[in-house]
C-alpha cells in the first residue's frame, strides 16, 4: 500500500461527518485511558498488553474475533459505584449489558445486586449463586413461567411493567402462598438525549406506566390493594448511554413527586426508589462521561432536597448501571484479512469477524474507535472503516477512524469499550461463531465465555 494512495489530512476531512474526528490523533501508538481499560499498556518493543499479557499471545492461545475483559477493572469499577452510592443506597448490575457465571460471582464478591430481564438471565444469576434476594426481575412482557420462577426463588423485587402484570404477578404469589415485593415502572416524560431505541422515558414507547395523566397512581392504588404485593416503590429507567445528568434529575424529581402524592392519598411512604441505569461511557476520545460519584452525588442530592420540600422521609436509592460497568472493561480483538485502500476516500479494513459480534454500529449508528496492537508502527494515519466478513454493505464495526497506513493482513487490530452489549447481543448470522469472552488479569487469562463451535450450530438444527 503506497502512502501516497491514503492521504492523510484535509482531504480525509472532507469526507468525515461533522463532529467527528477533524483529525487523526497525533500519535496512533498512544491508546487513551479514556477508551482502553485500566491494565491495557504498550510495550517497550511495540506490542500491547492486558493484565500483563501480550495480546498477540492472547491472540494465539484464544484466536480472533475474541472479546478480552480486564477482570481488575471489571471490580474496580464495581467497587467504584458500591463505594459511591454507600451502605444506604443499592447498586443493581444490569445484566443484559453482559452475563456470565463469572460475572455473576465478582458481583457477588463486590457487593452488587443484580438486575435480570428474562428467564435466561435469571437462571445464570441463580445458577452462579447469587442470592436470589439480591435479584430484581424487568421486563415489559414477563411470561407467567418468568414470574413463577421469579416467586418461587424469591427474588428481592419484580419490577412491574403494566396494569396487567400487577395482577398477574399479585395471582401468582398469591397461588405460591408469597407475598412479593415489587415496585412500579414509571415513564416520567423526559427526552433522554440519546439514540431513538435507547431513550425509555418519553411517553410513546413500549416501556413503564405513564406518570402523565394518573396512571402511575392507578397503578399504586391497585397495587396497594393486593395481597399478593408488597409495593416497595417506584422505579425509573430514562434511557441509556446518556451524558446530560438533567435528565436524571428531572426523573428523579418527578418519581419522589409521585411518593409524595401516594403519601398524601394513601397515608403510605413508599420506602424506596430505583433511578435505572444509563450512563453513557466513552467509546471515542470525544466522549467525556460522568463518574459513579458525580451521579450519586446529584441524584442523593436531589432526591433529598425534594423530600424534605415533601416532608417526606428520604427513600433507599437503587441505580441499574450496565454499560458503565462492563462496557469499558473489554475490547474485541481481530485480525485483519483484507485491507482495500479507496483512492482518496478511505481504506476498508476487514476483519475476521463483523456484526455479529458487535451489531451496535449497525443498529445505532455507535461510534468506536480501532488501534494497531500487535506492533508499533510510525506510518502516516489514514482513514480507515473497519469492517467485517458478513454479506452486507452495513457490516460496519468502527466507521470512521486512523489506523497506520501500513495496516497489513495479519496484523491485530482491536476496538475498545466492546465489553456491554456487544456479546450480549452477538449473533450467528451467515453462522457466524460467536466469540469467547476471555477474562485476564494479574498475568493470567480464562475463557468464561467458550467460543462458538460448529457442533453447538448443528446441535440446534435438528431437522
Ligand atoms: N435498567 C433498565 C430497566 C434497563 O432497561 C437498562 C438498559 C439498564 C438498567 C442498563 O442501562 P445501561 O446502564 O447499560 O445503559 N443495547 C443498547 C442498550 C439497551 C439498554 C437497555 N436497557 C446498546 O447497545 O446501546
Amino acid at each position: 500500500m503506497s502512502r501516497s494512495a491514503h492521504p492523510a489530512g484535509p482531504r480525509h476531512a472532507d469526507v468525515l461527518p461533522e463532529g467527528h474526528y477533524a483529525a487523526p490523533p497525533t500519535d496512533l501508538n498512544v491508546l487513551d485511558p479514556k477508551v482502553w481499560s485500566q491494565t491495557v499498556a504498550r510495550t517497550a518493543d511495540g506490542g500491547t498488553t492486558v493484565g500483563g499479557i501480550e495480546v498477540a499471545r492472547l491472540a494465539e492461545e484464544f484466536g480472533t474475533p475474541a472479546y478480552f475483559l480486564d477482570e481488575a477493572d471489571f471490580r474496580a469499577r464495581c467497587a467504584a459505584w458500591r463505594d459511591a452510592f454507600g451502605p444506604d443506597a443499592d447498586v443493581f448490575y444490569a445484566g443484559k449489558a453482559f452475563l456470565s457465571r463469572a460475572v455473576v460471582r465478582w458481583l457477588h464478591e463486590e457487593g452488587l445486586n443484580l438486575d435480570v430481564c428474562s428467564g435466561g438471565e435469571l437462571a445464570t444469576a441463580l445458577a452462579a449463586g447469587m442470592p436470589a434476594e439480591r435479584i430484581a426481575l424487568h421486563g415489559n412482557n414477563k411470561s407467567e413461567e418468568e414470574i413463577e420462577r421469579a416467586v418461587a426463588a424469591g427474588v428481592g423485587r419484580i419490577v412491574l411493567d403494566s396494569f396487567q402484570e400487577i395482577v398477574r404477578v399479585a395471582h401468582i404469589a398469591d397461588r405460591l402462598g408469597k407475598r412479593q415485593r415489587v415496585q412500579i415502572r414509571v415513564t416520567v416524560g423526559v427526552e433522554a438525549h440519546t439514540h431513538e431505541f435507547i431513550a425509555t422515558a418519553h411517553e410513546d414507547q413500549k416501556f413503564g406506566i405513564a406518570l402523565a395523566g394518573g396512571q402511575a397512581a392507578e397503578a399504586v392504588r391497585r397495587a396497594l390493594k393486593l395481597d399478593g404485593l408488597e409495593l416497595i416503590g417506584i422505579h425509573s429507567h430514562i434511557g441509556s448511554q446518556i451524558f446530560d445528568m438533567a435528565g436524571f434529575e428531572v426523573a428523579a424529581r418527578r418519581v419522589v413527586g409521585l411518593l409524595a402524592e401516594v403519601r398524601d392519598e394513601h397515608g403510605v411512604e413508599l420506602p424506596e426508589i430505583d433511578l435505572g441505569g444509563g450512563l453513557g461511557i466513552a467509546y471515542t476520545s470525544d466522549d467525556d462521561p460522568r463518574e459513579p460519584h458525580e451521579i450519586a452525588k446529584a441524584l442523593n442530592e436531589i432526591v433529598a432536597r425534594e423530600c424534605e420540600a415533601a416532608k417526606l422521609r428520604t427513600p433507599r436509592i437503587s441505580v441499574e448501571p450496565g454499560r458503565a460497568i462492563v462496557g469499558p472493561t473489554a475490547f474485541t480483538l481481530y485480525t485483519v484479512g483484507t485491507v482495500k485502500p479507496l483512492d482518496g476516500l478511505r481504506t476498508y479494513v476487514s476483519v475476521d469477524g463483523g456484526m455479529s459480534d458487535n451489531i451496535r454500529t449497525a443498529l445505532y449508528d455507535a461510534e468506536y474507535t480501532v488501534a494497531l496492537v500487535s506492533r508499533r508502527s510510525d506510518a502516516e494515519p489514514v482513514l480507515v472503516r473497519v469492517v467485517g466478513k458478513h454479506c452486507e454493505s452495513g457490516d460496519i464495526v468502527v466507521k470512521d477512524a486512523f489506523l497506520p497506513a501500513d495496516v497489513a493482513p495479519g496484523d491485530l487490530i482491536a476496538v475498545p469499550a466492546t465489553g456491554a452489549y456487544c456479546r450480549s447481543m452477538a449473533s450467528n448470522y451467515n453462522h457466524a461463531l460467536r466469540p469467547p469472552v476471555v477474562a485476564v488479569r494479574d498475568g493470567e487469562a480464562r475463557v468464561i465465555v467458550r467460543r462458538e463451535t460448529e457442533e453447538d450450530l448443528l446441535r440446534l438444527d435438528v431437522g
